[in-house]
Formats: C-alpha cells, sequence, structure tokens
C-alpha cells in the first residue's frame, strides 16, 4: 500500500491487491443507501453543501483530474480497422449481484460498436437480465445458450441473434441454463464448454462480451476460461470490497489451472455518487489497492440506468446525449486501448 505522500502504484499482484483490501476500513458510513434523494427531502442547507462538492469535483475535473484522484491518461483514438476478428473475449465478473455487471455488458458493448467494432454479448445468467435488457422476453425462447452449450446439435449460428444496436449480436439465455450448472458436473472438459461452443464465431468479432452471474460456480469459471480479460464492475460501496479478494483468488487459480492467458482487464467503478465522502472514499481505496488496473472511467449513480433497462436497449441510443452515454464511450476506449 502506498503512503498518503505517494502516488498510487499499481500493485506487484492482484493476489497482494485482494490480501491488502482485507484491511481496508472505511470511516464513513454510506450516507444513502438507495436512489439519490429528491430535491425536496434536501434541505436547503444541505443543496448549499452539494452544490459545493459538485463546484469543487468540477474543478478538480478542470484540471484533469477525474473522479479516481488521478489525472486522466491520454487514450488514443480507437484505430479504425478494415477487417474484424478474432475476437478478444472479456468477462464481465463479479460474484456480487447488482453492482453493474449487465448494464455495463450492454453499454460498452454498443459503445464498442460504435467504434466500428463487431460485439457479441453473451448472456450467462439464468435470469436473463442482459436479454430482457436488450427488449428480449428470455421465456420466450425456444433456443438459448443452454441449448448451445448442451447440445452438440445446436450450433452457436442458430441461436445467435441481431439486436436493434448496429453490430451488436446477442446469444440468449433464460432460466434453461441455470440447469447447465448441475449438467455440466458430470461432462469431459467441463469448464471448457463455452470457449469450444465459442469458436466457429471468433472470427465474425472484434469483442465477446460475457455477463456473468452472481457466482463463483462452474458458468463463471467457463467464462473465465473462455476470457482473454476480466472487467470487474465494482459499486462504490464499502462492502463491494469485501468480495473482491475472493474473486480475485479465482481468477488467479483459473489463470494457472485451465487458462494461463487470463489477464485482469480492468477495474471498473459503478454507482458512483460524487456527492458523497464515502463514494470518494471507496474509489481511493480502490486506487490505492489496484493502481492503473482501475479505469480512468467511472460509472455514476444515476437513475437513467434503470429507465433503459425499461425502454430494452443501451444508454447510447436512449439517451445519447446523456453523462451516462459518455462514460460508457469513454470506457469503450478504454478497453480498445489496453
Ligand atoms: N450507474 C448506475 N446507476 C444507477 N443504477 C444502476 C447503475 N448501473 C446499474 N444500475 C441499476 O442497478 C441494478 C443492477 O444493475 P445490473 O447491471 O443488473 O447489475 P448486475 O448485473 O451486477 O447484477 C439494475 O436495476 C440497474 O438498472
Ligand atoms: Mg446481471
Amino acid at each position: 500500500m502506498s503512503t498518503p505522500n505517494e502516488p498510487a502504484k499499481p500493485s506487484a499482484s492482484a493476489g497482494s491487491a485482494a490480501a491488502s483490501l482485507s484491511q481496508v476500513t472505511i470511516a464513513t458510513p454510506a450516507e444513502h443507501d438507495g436512489d439519490e434523494p429528491s430535491e425536496d427531502t434536501i434541505s436547503s442547507r444541505g443543496r448549499k453543501a452539494k452544490r459545493a462538492k459538485e463546484t469543487k469535483q468540477q474543478e478538480l475535473e478542470k484540471d484533469g483530474i477525474g473522479p479516481t484522484g488521478r489525472p486522466y491518461r491520454e487514450i488514443p483514438d480507437p484505430p479504425p480497422l478494415d477487417r474484424h476478428g478474432p475476437a478478444l473475449v472479456m468477462a464481465m465478473c463479479n460474484q456480487k449481484g447488482g453492482v453493474g455487471k449487465t448494464t455495463s455488458t450492454i453499454n460498452l458493448g454498443a459503445a464498442l460498436a460504435e467504434c466500428g467494432r463487431r460485439v457479441l454479448l453473451v448472456d450467462f445468467d439464468p435470469q436473463g437480465a442482459l436479454s430482457v435488457g436488450l427488449g428480449i422476453q428470455p421465456h420466450e425462447l425456444d433456443q438459448t445458450v443452454y441449448n448451445v452449450i448442451m447440445e452438440r446439435s445446436v450450433s452457436i449460428t442458430d441461436v445467435i441473434r441481431k439486436t436493434r444496436v448496429d453490430g451488436v449480436d446477442l446469444l440468449p439465455s433464460n432460466i434453461d441454463l441455470s440447469a447447465a450448472e448441475v449438467q455440466l458436473v458430470a461432462e469431459v472438459g467441463r469448464e471448457h464448454t463455452l470457449l469450444r461452443v465459442l469458436r466457429p464465431v471468433m472470427n465474425d468479432y472484434d469483442y465477446v462480451l460475457v455477463d456473468c452471474q452472481p457466482s463463483l460456480g462452474l458458468l463463471t469459471v467457463n467464462a473465465l476460461t473462455a476470457a482473454d480479460g476480466v472487467i470487474i464492475p465494482l459499486e462504490c460501496e464499502f462492502f463491494s470490497l469485501r468480495g473482491v479478494a475472493l474473486l480475485i483468488d479465482t481468477i488467479e487459480k483459473v489463470q494457472e489451472r485451465l487458462n494461463p492467458k487470463l489477464d485482469i482487464t480492468g477495474i471498473l467503478a459503478t454507482m458512483y455518487d460524487p456527492r458523497t465522502l464515502h463514494s470518494k472514499e471507496v474509489m481511493a481505496r480502490v486506487v490505492e489497492a489496484f493502481g492503473d488496473t482501475v479505469f480512468d472511467t467511472v460509472i455514476n449513480r444515476t437513475v437513467r440506468f434503470p429507465e433503459t433497462t425499461v425502454a430494452g436497449e443501451p444508454i447510447t441510443t436512449w439517451a445519447p446525449k446523456s453523462a451516462g452515454a459518455a462514460a460508457y464511450r469513454a470506457l469503450a476506449r478504454e478497453v480498445i486501448a489496453r
């Protein structure tokens, strides 16, 4: 860990970063536990304090200091592509639910597509939230990723569907997938199943983003075995730090035993609230522990994201000028540059 006077350095290994996280303590409790307080619940004193904090953040932004407390890194423009593939596979992974995995999969995918990348989104959660977020009713599907991984006669190309977003395709899922966790246990090469079924389409895409379920079970291990990189969405809230050590331990085991090329692409801070000291403190601890692995892009907490789920489309098309859309575009540039 760096001392307060030193700039945060990237940790020697993710393992040591994870170990240091178990010592993390946060002074301030969360100032609120859900959505933004509505204007009429904020007293006038509160409003003044809120404005002062916002102004301070704006001043920092003018000096090029981002919410991570570091200067923004120079990110080159994404180079245009004259051909597509082979795809980089990214697992969006965190065994905690509600941290923004699905939201980030949809919106990063859409933003990568805006950069001219061909993207396949894989719904690898039996809840099917990724499919719903793209306007598809999972219970109405005849065939899903479940059929592709369990039935040799079903080809992935039969089940992949186009979405309303240009350049973004979906391999949907529904509750059937929950049976796969149990059924796969008896299979030969059970951890490599997803990797095997993705192979025929790898040259059609530039990125395959796998939206993992909130557990570290066999489905998630399959996603990590197929992946080149892991993106860890991390909610800016104290308890979210606790589980990360276990997640990194799992990633390291998969790296050693199943997939030596696996790498942590980046840690994405989500649900950040610039008005709370708590968010800032969590952010500072995350940067201290993981250094440059933390993306400069930070996703603020805003009701616009739940709204997009209802709309069944990414924020980049639903509210293209919003701060949330801009954030996921910035993330796409960082991911392409890494
Ligand atoms: N930045 C954000 N601000 C506010 N709400 C968000 C944000 N990102 C996601 N949400 C909402 O939080 C809930 C959980 O997000 P989701 O992406 O489904 O998490 P996960 O896939 O990790 O369970 C959803 O209702 C989603 O709309
Ligand atoms: Mg999800």
